[in-house]
């Protein structure tokens, strides 16, 4: 996984800053409200991992209003990372002054309830990795009108995206993956400017991406895999969307071509559009900025042969910190494998598995020094391995399974100590089967 940017980091500190400034006295009333609506939420909150002595995190909560109890609260409630279950009482919803919520990683179940729209105040509200059931309540799109962060992730959620949420003009981070909604993505959510991170990923979304979402010109990710979604990539996208690092719509029903736009992105690293049905060719320029270190583009319609279609790998090798390329699973991937292929020095994972390359293993291969898994299976590949693959130390996995390769394996591919598996069935592959020094086995 990337670091995250900067900027969420940027957010986390403006969030600690704004909670720190929450501890004015406020208002007597309010006070005794907000700690009725505590109290209430720590008796529906059974179970809180113990922390010793001082006990679960909800301990100090009580009515006894001295230092460290209820009346030291500044408006932020973290109770990440616990074992917290149950349901989460709607007179949560009275906590006016609460800014941060963060639920995270416990196991509350039930509702989110509506009357979470009523904490006006709140800038970050995480309830990811839980079990919350039913909709995602629409009404939170109507008030919390200051809200920098959603994230519902990872939840058992149903219904739609309610179109309300693009009331929430300040979000900076909007996280609805894993939560099994489905119908279409509201367009109104491509009027949020200052979204940075989009993340729908593995719902069952359908229809188009909005035209609108290309207006988010400050979007650093935009996470749509493992959705239903049936349209084409703008060809403006590398020009509308500049500032992506991050771009993963995988597992869809994307199709026509792979935008030239998006060669244009000075700050992409990883760039998943596996598992769709995209085609022509893979941009000539693709990877000339430099910054790009995951290019997934299998189990698509791509192409290429000898004359066009593999300028692209000659530009990637401007990324110095390219790790993982997979193309396979493209049968329009034909020609002669390239030989610029021995300068991606710095890649790790090479597939290209089930395309149509033929061509034989240049011995410059054992220039990719970092390399870890090289794979060939199901292609046309020939000729012998080269004596040179036993310089590549880091090899792991190595799968040559159904291919042309001829002649013997090399004795000394033994001395690669990392090597765990050797596939190598219906290749013409002869001689003695080398003595291992590492624990791989020829499948
Ligand atoms: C209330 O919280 C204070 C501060 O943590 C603690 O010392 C006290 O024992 C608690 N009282 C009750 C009745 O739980
Ligand atoms: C809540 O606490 C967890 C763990 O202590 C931390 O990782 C997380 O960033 C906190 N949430 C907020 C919003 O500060
Ligand atoms: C829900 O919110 C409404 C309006 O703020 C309030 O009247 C009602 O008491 C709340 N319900 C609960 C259970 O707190
Ligand atoms: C989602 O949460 C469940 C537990 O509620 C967990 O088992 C699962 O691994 C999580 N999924 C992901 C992708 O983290
Ligand atoms: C919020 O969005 C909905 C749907 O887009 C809209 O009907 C409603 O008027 C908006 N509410 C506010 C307070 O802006
Ligand atoms: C996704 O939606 C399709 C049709 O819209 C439906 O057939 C399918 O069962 C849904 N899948 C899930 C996991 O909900
Ligand atoms: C994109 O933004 C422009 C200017 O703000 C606006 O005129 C246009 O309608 C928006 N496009 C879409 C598809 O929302
Ligand atoms: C890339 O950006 C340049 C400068 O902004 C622009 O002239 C060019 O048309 C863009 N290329 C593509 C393929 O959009
Ligand atoms: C590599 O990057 C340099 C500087 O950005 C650029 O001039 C050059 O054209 C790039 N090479 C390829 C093959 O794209
Ligand atoms: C590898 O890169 C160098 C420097 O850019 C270049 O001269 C050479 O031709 C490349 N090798 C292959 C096989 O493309
Ligand atoms: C393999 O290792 C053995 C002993 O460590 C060494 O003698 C031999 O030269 C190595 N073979 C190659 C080809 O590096």
């Amino acid at each position: 996984m990337a670091p995250p940017p900067r900027s969420v980091t940027v957010v986390s500190l403006l969030l600690l800053l704004l909670s720190a400034t929450m501890s004015v006295p406020a208002p007597v009333a309010a006070e005794a409200d907000d700690e009725a609506a505590l109290l209430a939420f720590k008796a529906a909150a059974i179970g809180g991992v113990s922390y010793g002595d001082t006990g679960t995190p909800l301990a100090s909560w009580n009515s006894s209003g001295g230092a460290g109890g209820f009346c030291s609260w500044e408006g932020a409630l973290n109770l990440s990372s616990n074992a917290f279950s149950g349901d989460i009482p709607a007179s949560l919803g009275r906590l006016r002054r609460l800014q941060i919520l963060d639920l995270s990683y416990n196991t509350f179940s039930g509702e989110i309830p509506a009357n979470l729209s009523s904490c006006t105040s709140l800038l970050l509200m995480r309830l990811r990795f839980n079990q919350f059931r039913g909709h995602v309540p629409s009404e939170l799109g109507d008030k919390l009108v200051n809200l920098v962060v959603l994230s519902l992730w990872n939840n058992s959620l149903t219904g739609t995206i309610p179109a309300s949420l693009a009331n929430l003009s300040s979000l900076n981070i909007l996280s609805l993956g894993l939560i099994q909604l489905h119908g279409t993505i509201p367009p109104g959510l491509g009027g949020i400017q200052t979204l940075l991170h989009l993340d729908l990923n593995n719902n069952n979304l359908s229809g188009k991406l909005p035209k609108s979402l290309y207006n988010l010109s400050s979007l650093e990710r935009l996470q749509v895999q493992g959705n239903m979604i049936q349209d084409k990539i703008s060809a403006s996208i590398g020009n509308r969307l500049s500032r992506l690092q991050i771009l993963e719509l995988y597992a869809n029903q994307f199709t026509g071509p792979i935008p030239v736009s998006l060669s244009n992105l000075t700050a992409l690293q990883i760039l998943d559009l596996s598992e769709n049905m995209l085609s022509g060719y893979v941009p000539r320029e693709m990877g000339r900025s430099g910054s790009l270190q995951s290019l997934l583009l299998e189990n698509n319609m791509l192409e290429a042969d000898d004359k066009e279609g593999w300028e692209f790998i000659t530009a990637l090798s401007n990324c110095t910190e390219f790790t993982e390329f997979e193309i396979g699973v493209n049968a329009g991937l034909t020609g002669q494998l390239p030989s610029s292929i021995v300068n991606l020095t710095s890649v790790e994972f090479l597939r290209f598995d089930q395309s149509g390359i033929s061509g034989s293993i240049p011995s410059a291969i054992s220039n990719l020094l970092n390399l870890e898994v090289l794979g060939m299976s199901n292609t046309f590949i020939s000729g012998v391995i080269p004596e040179s693959i036993i310089k590549m130390a880091n090899l792991g996995v190595i799968d040559f399974f159904n291919t042309e390769l001829s002649g013997t394996i090399p004795l000394a591919i033994g001395n690669l100590t990392r090597l765990y598996i050797l596939n190598a069935h219906h290749c013409n592959l002869g001689g003695p089967i080398p003595a291992s020094k590492g624990r791989w086995q020829i499948c």
